[in-house]
């Protein structure tokens, strides 16, 4: 993979060390709390899997899978759920979490979803946040990150389904974009 990355936007570094950050924020916003964590599945999945670890007393946790980008770095107009969470939310304190908010029609969806359930609290929470190309009225209310234009994977984001196990994120080159079909 190492020939395709172009440059590493935020390192494995910065990561570990929001992730800290964010954890000591959240344990002290959600300790003492039924505290209920849905995550949207597949591109949380490790920024997921390194926050949960890092706090100290139990968790609810589910997931949620809703598709919005299809196959290229061009999103589609609207986001679909393809399987709903199963765990009981009403009057929980609920945390979704995603890899990115980028238009927002995900997290829009998801939250707007998540709320006829009727939790007690319900926030969201992204590794990333590309305000630039928000379409909805959505901000999350813990983000790690500010991120601009340019389309990154890794550390859980993918371009075509690839790319999601980088320990880190990054831009590809061109080439790997152009060779797939987009550019
Ligand atoms: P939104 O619905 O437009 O906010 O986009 C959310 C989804 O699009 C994210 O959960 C990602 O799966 C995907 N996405 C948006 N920007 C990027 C990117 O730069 N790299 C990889 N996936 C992205
Ligand atoms: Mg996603």
């Amino acid at each position: 993979m190492e020939k395709d990355i172009a440059k590493i936007v935020i390192s494995e570094d910065q990561i570990r060390n929001k992730l800290l950050e964010l954890s000591k924020t959240l344990i002290r916003d959600y300790t003492g709390k039924e505290w209920t964590i849905i995550a949207v599945l597949n591109g949380s999945l490790v920024f997921l899997a390194d926050l949960i670890r890092l706090i100290p007393f139990p968790i609810r946790l589910d997931t949620i899978d809703a598709a919005t980008y299809g196959e290229s770095t061009f999103p589609t107009t609207e986001t679909k759920i393809n399987r709903q969470f199963k765990i009981d939310i009403e009057g929980k304190h609920v945390l979704v979490i995603d890899d990115i908010a980028d238009t927002g029609s995900t997290l829009k969806r998801v939250l707007d979803d998540i709320r006829k359930y009727k939790p007690r609290t319900l926030k969201s929470c992204v590794l990333l946040n590309r305000s630039s190309r928000r379409r909805f009225n959505i901000q999350p209310e813990y983000s790690c990150f500010d991120i601009g234009d340019d389309f990154v994977v890794g550390y859980g984001l993918d371009y075509n389904n690839k790319y999601r196990n980088l320990p880190f994120i990054a831009v590809l080159k061109d080439a790997c974009y152009r060779r797939e079909g987009i550019l």
